[in-house]
C-alpha cells in the first residue's frame, strides 16, 4: 500500500482555539500537524513562532512539522527544537550554508527538510541527500493559504521521486517527499501518482467546518490515494 501522510496546516485553523483545533484534526485522521512560520521578510506575511509551538505541543503526540519561511533561519532553529518540533524544514534561498543548517536541525534531534519554491532548481539536492529526511516541494508561492495548485509541480515531483528512488536503491535510506499548497481531495491522487507521500492541506481541511468535516475531507483524501493501488 502507498504511503499517504496528511499534514493539515494550522494556518487555516481558528487561532483563538488552536489547541482544540489540533486535537480535532488529529482525531479526524491527521498524521502530522504542519506549522507554518512566516516572518514578513522572506515572505510577505507574519504568523507564529516558538511560543505558539510550545503551547500546542501538549495537545498532540503526532509529529509537528515546522515549515520555516524565515530569513535568516539558523538563529531561530534552537528555539523551535526546544519548543518540541519533530521536523524542521527551511527554504534553499533562506540559508547561507544549507549543509550547516541541515546539521543544526539534525544535531538538535529533529528531522531536517529542504524546501523548494516553484522556481527553485532541484540541483540543490544533488550533494545533500545524505543529510535530508524530507524534500518539501511548494506547489504555490509561499506566504498565504488558499492559493491554487501550480500544475508544473507534478513534473517536479516526478523528477524528485526518480532521484529519491535511485538514492534508496543505492543506500537503503528513505527520504520523504512532501507537497505543500493547494492540495485538495480532487487533485491529491494526481499528486500521489507523481510520487509524493506526504500532503499538506490547509484550507481544504480547516475550511470543512469542524471535526466531522475534517474527518470527511481527510478520509476522502486517503481514499483517493489508496484507490491508486
Ligand atoms: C503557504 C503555506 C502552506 C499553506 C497551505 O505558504 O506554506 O502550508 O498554508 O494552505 P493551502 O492548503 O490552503 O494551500
Ligand atoms: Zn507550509
Amino acid at each position: 500500500m502507498r504511503t499517504c501522510r496528511i499534514a493539515p496546516s494550522i494556518l487555516s485553523a481558528d487561532f483563538a482555539r488552536l489547541g482544540e483545533e489540533v486535537r480535532d484534526v488529529v482525531d479526524a485522521g491527521a498524521d502530522w500537524i504542519h506549522f507554518d512560520v512566516m516572518d514578513n521578510h522572506y515572505v510577505p506575511n507574519l504568523t507564529v513562532g516558538p511560543l505558539v509551538l510550545q503551547a500546542i505541543r501538549p495537545h498532540t503526540s503526532v509529529p509537528i512539522d515546522v515549515h520555516l519561511m524565515v530569513d535568516p533561519v539558523d538563529e531561530i532553529i534552537p528555539a523551535f527544537l526546544k519548543a518540541g518540533a519533530d521536523i524542521i524544514t527551511f527554504h534553499c534561498e533562506a540559508s547561507r550554508h544549507i549543509d550547516r543548517t541541515l546539521q543544526l536541525i539534525r544535531q538538535g534531534g529533529a528531522k531536517a527538510g529542504l524546501v523548494f519554491n516553484p522556481a527553485t532548481p532541484l540541483s540543490y539536492l544533488d550533494y545533500e541527500l545524505d543529510r535530508i529526511d524530507v524534500v518539501l516541494l511548494m506547489s504555490v508561492n509561499p506566504g498565504f493559504g488558499g492559493q491554487s495548485f501550480i500544475e508544473s509541480t507534478l513534473e517536479k515531483t516526478v523528477a524528485v521521486r526518480e532521484k529519491l528512488d535511485r538514492y534508496k536503491a543505492e543506500t537503503g535510506r528513505e527520504v520523504m517527499l512532501e507537497i505543500d499548497g493547494g492540495v485538495k481531495p480532487e487533485n491529491i491522487a494526481r499528486i500521489a501518482a507523481a510520487g509524493a507521500d506526504t500532503f499538506v492541506a490547509g484550507s481544504a481541511v480547516f475550511g470543512a467546518g469542524g471535526k466531522s468535516g475534517y474527518a470527511d475531507v481527510i478520509s476522502r483524501m486517503k481514499a483517493a490515494v489508496a484507490a491508486l493501488d
